[in-house]
């Protein structure tokens, strides 16, 4: 390991409602850092582990027996503690660099602002599982939601989340916003309507101002 990636390691989320070009910016993002040299670690949520993945499976697929808010919830952060403990925690130890399409604010924003869920519930599950560990920076992409859903649309077969009315992602998009005025110095927001060049010219700058690479 080259003394570069040594102890450097950062943690960076990427957010936004349905279809507004979070893994699209991810790959664009994780190209940026691996040209500057680093290790980089890509990976998403609900996910980024074999077990993980088949409790996303199961968060996504579209079904007869209604979910329960607090099943969505408790499985998002199962999960979430998989993840960490297999992915995020053991490469940020090393010193890598890690970039998840998607983390906790997505809970506070479509389990919190989406389904009703007391977000003081959500703050003790994520003390819980997460202990002190929050991201460095996390990448708001915002769009008004038809923008991002019209998008997801022309992608293909809709997900249970996205099979939502419009009024669930309008509260999802607020409760984005809210997070990022509690923690303004963790976020950096993206216009995300604009044309993919529009979108990746703001993402190159704030790559290097933000990381300074
Ligand atoms: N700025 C953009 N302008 C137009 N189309 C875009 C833009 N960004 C992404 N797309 C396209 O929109 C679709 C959704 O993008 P992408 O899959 O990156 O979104 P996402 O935020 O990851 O969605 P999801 O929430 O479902 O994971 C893709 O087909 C992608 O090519
Ligand atoms: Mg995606």
């Amino acid at each position: 390991m080259s003394t570069k990636t040594k102890h450097s390691g950062r943690f960076i989320t990427i957010e936004g409602t349905e279809g507004v070009g979070k893994s699209t910016n991810v790959a664009y993002i994780s190209k940026r850092i691996e040209r500057a040299g680093f290790e980089l670690v890509l990976t998403r949520e609900p996910g980024g582990t074999v077990l993980a993945e088949n409790i996303r499976e199961l968060l996504l697929a579209p079904s007869e027996e209604k979910m329960a808010v607090d099943t969505e919830l408790l499985l998002v952060f199962a999960a979430r503690a998989q993840h960490l403990h297999q992915v995020i925690k053991p490469a940020l130890a090393r010193g890598a660099w890690v970039l998840s399409d998607r983390f906790t604010d997505a809970t506070y924003a479509y389990q919190g602002f989406g389904r009703g869920i007391d977000l003081q519930r959500i703050s003790e599950l994520e003390a819980f599982v997460q202990g002190s560990l929050r991201p460095d920076l996390t990448i708001l992409l915002d769009a008004p939601v038809q923008i991002g859903l019209a998008r997801a649309v022309a992608r293909g077969k809709l997900d249970r989340i996205e099979l939502e009315q419009q009024s669930f992602f309008e509260r999802v998009r607020e409760g984005y916003h809210q997070q990022m005025e509690k923690e303004p110095q963790r976020f950096a927001k993206i216009d995300a309507s604009l044309d993919l060049a529009g979108v990746e010219q703001q993402v190159d700058q704030l790559i290097r101002t933000r990381l300074g690479i």
